[in-house]
């Protein structure tokens, strides 16, 4: 617990000045040349302990063994911050990592350029309920070193769902491998009875879900998924929309747009064209704009199972580019 003292100081019952981080100031207030009694009213206010432990070393964290637990790469947004309020609300004791994974960016990827604000992050998490921020190493994650690493993620097997609906990971074949290892590492360091994910990263929760089903290592580790934290516009948060130039800012836009289009359509193909379109509106270069099985992400066979409307498009601008996701369950009117 941390202490806010606030000094108050009233004429009979008028307050003439609240005091808080100016207490200096409000002591020079008019209230001296006032000429009837003044009352000075102290109040102490208890407000929850907002610094996080801090944990480099692993062996320091089985003390927090069987916490809820939110992995993260940093430059923490209220995306991430939505998802540390879920574990905190859970009960249990919540550790967040940050841990900006190379074994998940191709070489031509943005790994050196990936925003690392670590104490702001810190500070963040701690506001949102994070009672330990978990900085791993790399070295302790990857003690066979960076190339091995890369090699093993590349080789790992991993969840049919990441693989066989080819959506992620036909861009990036990369991506699942490296997602799957470093999520797996940090589960066996923090030993957590649940973790959540964003459904910001679709594919990425059910490959996660199928990771910690099929392996013993992780059984009653309960996955527990966060909805999607938007923009005001509809834009879905992630710490890449800061590289979003603001004269682009509008196009953005266009994959919330793609995904109301997708609504009202009355079959996946109907769905996929409409998405197709408002997305070369918007002058987005699309990757995907799929209609799929919620779980397994394969072309939809079945109409009684959920189905989930998932887009990835670049957004390219003179000097630079930046990947948008999104997605929404979408059911298709039988
Ligand atoms: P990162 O992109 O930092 O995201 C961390 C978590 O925040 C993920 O579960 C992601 O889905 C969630 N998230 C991101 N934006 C969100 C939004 N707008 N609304 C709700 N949740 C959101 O995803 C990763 O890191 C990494 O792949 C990781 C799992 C940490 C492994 O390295």
């Amino acid at each position: 617990m941390a202490l806010r003292i606030s000094l108050i100081l009233a004429r009979g019952r008028q307050h003439l000045h609240q005091s808080g981080p100016e207490i200096g100031d409000t002591a020079r207030s008019p209230v001296e040349s006032l000429e009837s009694p003044i009352q000075a009213v102290l109040t102490v206010h208890f407000l929850p302990m907002t610094a996080p432990r801090i944990i480099q070393n692993p062996a320091e964290l089985d003390a927090l063994a069987g916490g809820c637990f939110v992995p993260t790469m940093g430059a923490l947004h209220e995306g991430h911050l939505s998802l540390i309020r879920a574990a905190a609300r859970s009960g249990s004791q919540v550790i967040t990592s940050i841990f900006v994974n190379p074994t998940q960016f191709a070489p031509n990827e943005d790994f050196d350029a990936y925003p690392r604000p670590v104490d702001r992050d810190i500070k963040l998490a701690g506001e949102a309920g994070s009672d330990a921020v978990y900085l791993p190493s790399e070295s302790s994650l990857y003690p066979e070193g960076r190339e091995a690493s890369i090699d093993l993620a590349a080789s790992l097997p991993i969840p049919e769902v990441a693989k066989r609906p080819q959506l992620e990971d036909a861009g990036r074949p990369h991506f699942f491998g490296g997602v799957c290892l470093v999520v797996a590492r940090l589960l066996e360091q923090v030993r957590p009875s649940a973790a959540v994910f964003g459904e910001k990263d679709w594919q990425q929760l059910q490959v996660i879900r199928a990771m910690v089903a099929s392996d013993a290592r992780f059984q009653g580790i309960e996955v527990i998924p966060g909805p999607i934290v938007r923009e005001r516009d509809g834009l879905a948060m992630s710490s890449r929309n800061a590289s979003i130039p603001s004269t682009h800012r509008e196009r953005a836009r266009g994959l919330a747009d793609a995904l109301d289009a997708a609504e009202s359509a009355k079959t996946p193909a109907d769905a996929e064209s409409a998405m197709r379109t408002t997305l070369e509106a918007h002058q987005l270069a699309m990757e995907y704009a799929v209609i799929r099985d919620s779980e397994t992400l394969m072309p939809v066979a079945d109409l009684s199972r959920p189905t989930r409307a998932i887009i990835a498009a670049s957004l390219d601008f003179d000097g630079g580019s930046v990947r948008l996701l999104d997605n929404r369950a979408i059911p298709i009117a039988r």
